[in-house]
Formats: C-alpha cells, structure tokens, sequence
C-alpha cells in the first residue's frame, strides 16, 4: 500500500494538514486505492516533544514513504534558536536537501470566482495561469555561511553548478512543452556570476527544446512584470531566494497566499506543502485557509501517484465551493460567506463529485 508521510508541523500547520487528509480520504473513499497515512513530529512541535526539529523517526518515515504531506513549520516560539537548530533550517531544508526535492513546483491561477476578491484590477488578474519553477536545494540557502569578528560582518555564498541548473532548466522546458511553449528564466546576469552561469546552460539546453520560446528577464523586472502583467507568463523558472520571493508575490494573483499550492520533487517522489508559513498571527483560531494544503494534496495525487481523475475532482470541487460564494476570512468581501478552516474543509468533501 502507498505510504503517505503526514508532518503537520506548527502554527497553522496543525489545523490545515487535517482538512487536507479529510479531502484525501474523502477522495479516495470509493475508488481502488488507498493509503497508509503516518503522522510525525517536526519543526518547533517536534523540539518541544523531542528535542529536535528533525527526529531520527521522521526522517526515516520521509524517506520510506511514497510521498509527504507537510503543513509549515516555524514559528516566534522557536527564532531564538541558534540558526542551525531552527525548524527552517534543521527540519525543512533538511528533508528538502536529504531527500533532494530539488525541483518546487508553484502553480498560479486565478479562479473566475475570485477575480473581485483580489486587490489588483480584473483585467491584470483575469487570464493568470503560470508556473514557477523554483530551483530548492542550492543557491544562498545551502552555500557556506558565517561571521567574522571587528568589525562584525556576515556572509552566505551562493554557488550552483551546471548539473544543478542542467536538471531545474531541463525540467522547466519539459513543463513549458506541455503548456503554452514559453519559458522565461529569472536571473540577475547583470550583477551576479551564478547568474550568468545559469544563463549560459539555459540557452544551451533551450536547443533540446526547439519548440518552446526562451526568454531571460532579471529579477527586479520579473517582480515588476508580474505585477504589470501577469498573463504574459507560463512558465517560469528561477533559482531558490528568488523563486522563495517571487512565488510570494504570485499567490496574490491568485487571490491570496492561502490559495498557493506546491510540490517539492525529485523524480515522482515529492514532497507537498503550501507555499505559505505557519501564520503565527492566526493560528488556533481556525482562520487559516486550508485549500492551498487541499491543492497540494491534489498536486500530490497527480505527480506522484498518477492519480489523474481524482486530483481532478479535488481542483473541481474547489472551484465549485469558490463559486458558490465560500471564502475563508483571507478572501472574504462583504456578501461572502465566510467559513472557517474547518468548514472549509467539509464544503470541499461536500463538493465532491461522486
Ligand atoms: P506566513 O506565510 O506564515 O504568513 C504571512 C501572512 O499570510 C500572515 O499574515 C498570515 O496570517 C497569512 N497567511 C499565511 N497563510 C495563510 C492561510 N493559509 N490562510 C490565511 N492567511 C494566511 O509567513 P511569515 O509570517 O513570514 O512566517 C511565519 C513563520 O512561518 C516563520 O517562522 C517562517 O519561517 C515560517 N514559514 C514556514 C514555511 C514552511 O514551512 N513551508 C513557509 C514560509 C514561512
Ligand atoms: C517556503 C518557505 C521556506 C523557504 C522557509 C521557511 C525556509 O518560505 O517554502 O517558501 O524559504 O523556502
Ligand atoms: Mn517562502
């Protein structure tokens, strides 16, 4: 039976992940498969029973299963920690680099039903349907980092190697092939010799791909363009900190954070979690919106386990709560219905198709 590794983690994390299991369960209820569900500590909920953010016992559950589920970690309780026992680090970027999830995939897309509820104008947000590709086990993140004393100072070195950037770019064109054919690859070539490295190998790669447009654009103009007009873009890659920032600024074309999906891979085992963090300001209080961790259970069903029809009905029946009104307090507008995470949750069970 397939494993699925279940890792709510903190904040938010502990309401959002049940929502996402109830809709997989539900999804699943009538159909041949099933899952092995395991739940393990991790991030500051993990120190606090164990000690350690990452212990021995999840990541061994991690890597035995077939697929992972994760809330978010992280969270005031836990920042005073020296930087290398943090959850961000010792728990997140840890699996993310044991188990080389080096590819992030962030799907945008605006649902008709939530054009009002966005704070930019209809016609900027109307046709968004892009991709970012995020490269998420090298760059600043993973390079050697430290401090040095009088005068105090700090640094974090960015490296990528051409096999790292080989792979994310590679896999980027693949995904492009499959959509509208166009890529834009997000660097700062201007300043940065990763940069320019990385813009080296992708035009070298683009001549496997004949039939996808290849465009560079640096990053500030990326975060402007996205802005401006978003519709211009499909797909869209770039390396770990600017794909973390720009993925950010994305959610909102979607209509809020609360609606980004993603999906850390390494071939089709992967490991899924929304975009956003543990929202410390709203948690316990079931506000959150949990149907970005229900989009990436769906994103999980399809790239892992090939389960096409029900990924589906999970994208469908989200879409069809959305259209008849219901919104968590991060979308609502006065009329809305508002819900809360739970709530949220069963309408999402309610709407699926049979
Ligand atoms: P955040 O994404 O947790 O929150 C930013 C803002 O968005 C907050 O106002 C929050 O209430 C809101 N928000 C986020 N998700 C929401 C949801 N599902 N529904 C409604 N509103 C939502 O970012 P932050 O405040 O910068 O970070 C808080 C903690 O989370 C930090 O410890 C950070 O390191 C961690 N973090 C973890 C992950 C992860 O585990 N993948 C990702 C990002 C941040
Ligand atoms: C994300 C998060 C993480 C990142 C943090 C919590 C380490 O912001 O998944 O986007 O920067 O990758
Ligand atoms: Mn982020």
């Amino acid at each position: 039976m397939p494993k699925i590794a279940v890792l709510p983690g903190d904040g938010i994390g502990q309401e959002i992940v049940p929502e996402a299991l109830k809709v997989l369960k539900a999804v699943t209820a009538d159909s041949p498969v099933s899952f092995e569900y395991q739940e393990y500590w991790v991030g500051g909920t993990a120190i606090d029973k164990t000690g350690k953010a990452l212990p021995d016992e999840t990541l061994k559950g991690c890597k035995e299963a077939d697929a992972i589920l994760l809330g978010a970690v992280g969270g005031p309780k836990w920042d005073h920690l020296p930087a290398s026992e943090r959850p961000e680090t010792a728990s997140l970027l840890s699996i993310r680099k044991e188990l080389e999830f080096y590819a992030n995939i962030r799907p945008v897309k605006m649902s008709a039903s939530l054009i009002d509820s966005s704070t930019l104008k209809k016609e900027v947000v109307e046709k968004v349907d892009l991709i970012v590709i995020r490269e998420l086990t090298g760059g600043l993140y993973f390079g050697k980092k430290g401090r040095t004393e009088e005068p105090l100072s700090a640094y974090d070195v960015m490296t990528y190697s051409a096999p790292e950037i080989e792979r994310i770019v590679r896999l980027a064109f693949q995904t492009a092939q499959q959509r509208r054919k166009k890529l834009c690859s997000v660097d700062k070539a201007n300043v940065l010799e990763t940069s320019r490295v990385w813009r080296e190998i992708t035009n070298k790669i683009a001549k496997e791909f004949p039939d996808v447009e290849l465009t560079h654009m640096y990053v500030d103009n990326a975060a402007m363009q996205l802005v401006r007009n978003p519709a211009q873009f499909d797909v869209i890659v770039t390396e770990n900190m600017f794909g973390d920032i720009l993925t950010d600024l994305a959610s909102m074309l979607g209509g809020s954070i609360g609606m980004l999906s993603s999906a850390s891979m390494n071939g089709k085992k992967g490991m899924y979690e929304p975009a956003h963090g543990s929202a410390p300001d709203i948690a316990g209080k079931n506000l959150a919106n949990p149907l970005a961790t229900i989009l990436s259970a769906a994103l999980m069903l399809r790239l892992t386990f090939g389960l096409e029809k029900e990924a589906q009905k999970i994208e469908t029946a989200v879409i069809k709560v959305l259209d008849q009104g219901y919104r968590t307090a991060d979308l609502a507008r006065s009329g809305d219905k508002v819900l809360g995470t739970r709530e949220m949750g069963d309408a999402v069970v309610a709407a699926l198709e049979k």
